[in-house]
């Protein structure tokens, strides 16, 4: 019989999830103290943000909006193209908001880099960026992250909205997936 146990599948588990919940909590109050007085416009990235920007904002206890954006990323692979393009723009104008860009994972930094150009030309008040995982290993291009979950090592992570080729995301802790997987070392 064929095993559809996806846990089966992960290495290591990297992140609990009682960590990543203590570390959003802590995020969450956080960004709560620095943006006291003011209303805050999240922008998630699909698909890999939507868990964290859920429990995110669940923790923040000012005015808040949401909103999401999609950029094609790996696909099927696990190396990035560096080729990056819009599948999904932002619904609502985010001139004059203090926008707060909510992402997953920054690996090389060309998808976060790509997204800051955009939304910094589209005149908000403020940008900064929240990041639940850093990979520092991988960067190209030098991103600001303001808040961030968790410096990782170089390996391929799934679970708790990260995917491999679309799988994974409802795994509710953070796990290296087993290189035979994607074929990687
Ligand atoms: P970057 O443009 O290389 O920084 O890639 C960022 C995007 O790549 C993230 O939003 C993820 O979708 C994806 N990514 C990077 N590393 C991983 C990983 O270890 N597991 C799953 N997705 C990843």
């Amino acid at each position: 019989m064929v095993s559809n146990d996806l846990h089966r599948d992960i290495e290591a588990v990297l992140l609990t999830e009682e960590q990543i919940q203590r570390r959003i909590a802590e995020l969450g109050a956080q960004i709560s103290a620095d943006y006291a007085g003011k209303e805050l416009h999240l922008i998630g990235v699909l698909r890999g943000a939507v868990m964290f920007l859920a429990d995110l904002m669940r923790h923040l206890t000012i005015p808040c909006s949401c909103d999401f954006i999609a950029i094609a990323s790996y696909g099927m692979d696990t190396k990035s193209s560096g080729v990056v393009r819009i599948l999904k723009d932002l619904d609502d104008s985010i001139q004059g908001k203090h926008v707060l860009i909510v992402e997953d994972i920054v690996d090389t930094g060309l998808t976060l880099n790509y997204i800051l150009n955009l939304i910094r030309s589209r005149n908000p008040a403020s940008v900064r960026v929240c990041a639940l995982l850093d990979k520092p290993e991988r960067r190209i291009v030098p991103v600001e992250i303001h808040y961030l979950g968790f410096t990782i090592p170089n390996r391929f992570v799934v679970g708790y909205g990260l995917d491999y080729a679309q799988k994974y995301r409802n795994l509710p802790y953070i796990g290296i997936l087993r290189p035979e997987i994607y074929g990687g070392v």
